[in-house]
């Protein structure tokens, strides 16, 4: 999958900024990409932030933005001084295209300046997937890294989201499952199996193309010989590729179990739904995790470039 975004984007000079610029591991994924023309870094040094020519300048449109939060200037001007604020305010510049980051900052912190900055298309919600492969075999996970709590309206845009990045980004025809702790109503009526029942419902009938089915348990989706027994009529028990998870604990613990107990490859969390791409490293990501990350957020970026035209 990879191979084929390298193709993409080589030679495109993409230029994606690294808020993290003073950190060896980012400096030698930086290295990569450039010396291999897979993308043009921008490396921000905390030290050389302030006399950056547009700091001034971005100060004054930051302080716009944001001043119906009752921020003052000098809070701005603090704020812009921590190189993920000023990182993104690069992107909306159009000085940078991409932001990769996070191996010092929480998710939080690498998301909250872009959720401020940008806001997300189609006034959704942002949420992320994770890739998870091992041999031949490849999913989606999704939401692992954003949504606490969705809604069912909130669990509809995650899913429909996550529909769309896997078919554009990754050209694979999604077979979605709702996961729950209960298959075809076997868990009873409570709160938790409605949100996941009625939002596969609301998806079946707006967008009918989308092969979803739900609310299911992850081994009735995952494993054929289980899904044929607890859901005899599926279309997609134990070939779903794609697992839609009912909230951030379970997205979050489960991706951690599969990539720790099963050996799985985590690679993400790429973010969906942004008006730019800005993507999340684990604070445990080693060089070729930021270089992948990279790629994907190369691709985001071409995208969007092509959208665009
Ligand atoms: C996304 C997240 C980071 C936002 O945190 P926050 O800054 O504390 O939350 P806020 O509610 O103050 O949101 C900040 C801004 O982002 C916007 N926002 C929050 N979540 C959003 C989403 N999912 N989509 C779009 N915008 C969102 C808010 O509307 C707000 O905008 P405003 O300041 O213009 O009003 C939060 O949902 C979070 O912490 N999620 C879990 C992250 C995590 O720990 N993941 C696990 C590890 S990978």
């Amino acid at each position: 999958m990879l191979k084929k975004i390298i193709k993409n984007i080589k030679n495109k000079n993409i230029k994606i900024v690294f808020p993290e610029g003073n950190e060896a591991k980012i400096l030698e994924a930086a290295s990569y990409l450039k010396t291999n023309n897979l993308a043009e870094p921008i490396l921000i040094k905390s030290n050389s932030i302030e006399s950056h020519k547009k700091f001034k300048e971005m100060v004054d449109q930051f302080y716009e933005l944001r001043k119906h939060k009752g921020i003052t200037k000098q809070e701005t001007v603090e704020t812009l001084k921590k190189s993920n604020y000023f990182a993104t305010m690069l992107i909306k510049n159009g000085l940078a295209e991409g932001y990769v980051g996070g191996i010092t900052y929480s998710t939080a912190d690498t998301l909250r300046p872009a959720l401020q900055i940008f806001k997300s298309k189609k006034k959704t919600k942002v949420s992320s997937y994770m890739i998870m492969s091992k041999n031949e075999k490849v999913c989606f996970f999704s939401d692992i890294a954003i949504n606490i709590n969705p809604s069912t309206d909130e669990l509809v845009n995650i899913a429909i989201q996550t529909h769309d990045s896997v078919l554009d980004t990754w050209n694979i025809k999604p077979k979605i499952a709702m996961l729950s702790f209960s298959t075809n109503g076997s868990g009873g009526s409570s709160e938790f199996v409605a949100k996941v029942r009625k939002a596969t419902e609301i998806i079946q009938y707006e967008r009918p193309e989308i092969i979803i089915e739900g609310e299911m348990q992850f081994d009735a989706a995952f494993v054929k010989e289980i899904g044929i027994k607890k859901m005899p009529s599926s279309k997609i028990a134990g070939q779903a590729n794609t697992f839609i998870f009912p909230n951030l604990d379970s997205g979050n613990i489960g991706y951690k179990m599969v990539q720790y107990l099963g050996n799985w490859k985590a690679t993400g969390p790429i973010i969906q739904g942004l008006e730019r791409p800005v993507n999340d490293l684990s604070r445990g990501a080693t060089v070729e995790d930021i270089i992948e990350v990279s790629l994907i957020t190369a691709q985001q970026c071409l995208d969007r470039r092509n959208n665009e035209q």
